[in-house]
């Protein structure tokens, strides 16, 4: 097999033979890993997969059957721009680097390995999900987003690999021995350790935390070290799809909770085999506030350091006239004592909270789309995203309590509320119960709607999965 067949890339690997030795000595351990710690139950199956084949806008990915342990996760930097010189920070218009920056080396591998863990962490996370997947439809689509997590965790690699020596190579190790949850080796970032075993949490996870990923990703995009720019550009075509099963999958809950809640003399939706709306406020308000922690904290030395070096930029860099944020400050609010007070800052310092301010927005218009369809089936209920202060580990706001809409609490009131406002393990049981498998071709489980449309052009009923045992099929809920 040709090595381009082998590792798909755009990168002219075969030229480079220190960096094909690298990752060829990566690949085995990269296998196991996926053998091991990858989606689990489905190695004989066919998946109606999308693979990444060139970065062509046209036509970048090929769809075919396959089973996942032939999947090819390629290599693919986006297309450098016409004028390649640095977009902000302090080295602002000089020529883009296409080498490490000697100075900013340990800044530029730490924003890479902290990218990098999120993608194998999730596939970790969702691990076991295909064993309860509403339908064939779902499957498939889980399965997707898992090798494409994958295939950033080959694009991160990469770069450690090519550009970062030995460390690189010793960093590129160790993402493929942290394990999600795990007491003694977790994953970098705290919502990489929860658990993501039923497919409400699921949806909300790659609603909200793969948001979040978008929006690091954006940042990353205009970076002045341009391979990570060029990587994670790429990245972000395939994270639409990501977003994509996490809010439609949201919302055919949602419908078909609404629609129960609707038919039900009582207007509950779980006697009915549904989930309650509660239910999906109190997981909203756990992924959102989990996934607010992942912008780091408001007050940031290290995210000036990281624009300062031109190595990390806002969401779109390109709307602001000014590129050096220098001027101006921005002003968080805070608890002083026992009220709110504000608290200015420069603006410089503010850059995780300006990035998680685009995040708040992109999640209100999800959330407004969610409440459309819950309209739609003429009830009065509305979801609400909780105040960013609420539930938070992370930050200015970690170690205080905040009611979803934002007021200070003590504590011990907080305690007495929460399973008001977050999921209890009751709660997490009576979801968990819902889940069983529904394999066969156009069948969806009772709890969760049928999409409008199938993928790529092919009908809902499509047979996107193959299974090499058909008895799987006969085992619908
Ligand atoms: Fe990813
Ligand atoms: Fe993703």
């Amino acid at each position: 097999m040709s090595l381009n067949d082998q590792i798909p890339n755009n990168v002219d690997l075969s030229a480079d033979r220190k960096l094909m030795r690298a990752l060829t000595r990566w690949q085995p351990s990269y296998l196991e890993w996926w053998r091991d710690m990858g989606p689990e139950g489905f190695d004989e199956d066919q998946i109606w997969l999308r693979t990444a084949v060139s970065v062509d806008a046209g036509g970048w990915a090929h769809y075919d059957h396959v089973r996942m342990s032939d999947y090819r996760w390629g290599i693919f930097l986006s297309e450098p721009r016409q004028e390649e010189s640095i977009l902000f920070g302090d080295h602002q218009g000089q020529p883009v680097w296409n080498e490490v920056p000697g100075e900013f080396r340990g800044m530029l591998r730490r924003l890479i390995v902290t990218q990098a863990d999120t993608e194998p962490a999730s596939v970790e996370q969702q691990r076991k999900l295909g064993a309860t997947a509403p339908s064939m439809y779902d499957l498939r689509n889980l399965l997707q987003v898992n090798v494409e997590e994958g295939r950033h965790l080959w694009a991160m690699v990469h770069l450690l690999h090519q550009h970062f020596g030995r460390d690189g190579r010793e960093e590129a190790e160790s993402l493929l021995q942290r394990r999600s949850g795990n007491p003694d080796k977790p994953r970098i970032l705290s919502t990489f350790n929860q658990r993501t075993d039923d497919w409400l949490s699921f949806f909300m996870f790659t609603t909200f935390t793969d948001r979040d990923g978008k929006y690091q990703l954006s940042s990353l995009s205009n970076s002045g070290f341009s391979p990570l720019a060029r990587a994670t550009r790429f990245m972000l075509t395939e994270e639409a799809f990501h977003l994509f099963v996490g809010e439609s999958g949201v919302d055919r809950i949602v419908r078909r909770s609404a629609e129960l809640t609707a038919r039900d003399p009582n207007g509950e939706a779980s006697p009915q085999g549904g989930v309650e709306l509660d239910t999906i406020q109190r997981y909203l308000n756990f992924w959102y506030s989990s996934s607010l922690d992942l912008f780091g904290t408001e007050d940031s030395g290290n995210a000036a350091d990281c624009f300062a070096a031109s190595l990390k930029a806002r969401h779109r860099e390109d709307r602001y006239d000014d590129h050096l944020a220098m001027e101006g400050c921005y002003t968080l609010e805070q608890l002083q004592g026992d009220a709110l007070g504000s608290l200015e800052i420069p603006l410089r310092r503010a850059l995780n909270e300006v990035l998680r301010d685009d995040y708040v927005r992109d999640c209100e218009r999800v959330v407004t789309r969610w409440n459309r369809t819950i309209a739609s089936c003429g009830l009065d209920f509305r979801l609400h995203l909780p105040h960013r202060r609420f539930n938070r580990v992370q930050g200015l706001h970690s170690g205080q309590c905040f009611s979803p809409d934002g007021q200070p609490m003590e504590a011990e009131d907080f305690d007495r509320r929460r399973n008001d406002w977050l999921p209890s393990a009751r709660e997490r049981e009576s979801v968990n119960a819902l889940m069983q498998p529904c394999y066969a071709a156009g069948e969806f489980a009772d709890w969760i709607a049928p999409p409008d449309k199938g993928v790529k052009g092919r009908p809902v009923d499509f047979d996107y999965v193959r299974f090499s045992d058909p008895k799987r099929v006969g085992s619908a809920a």
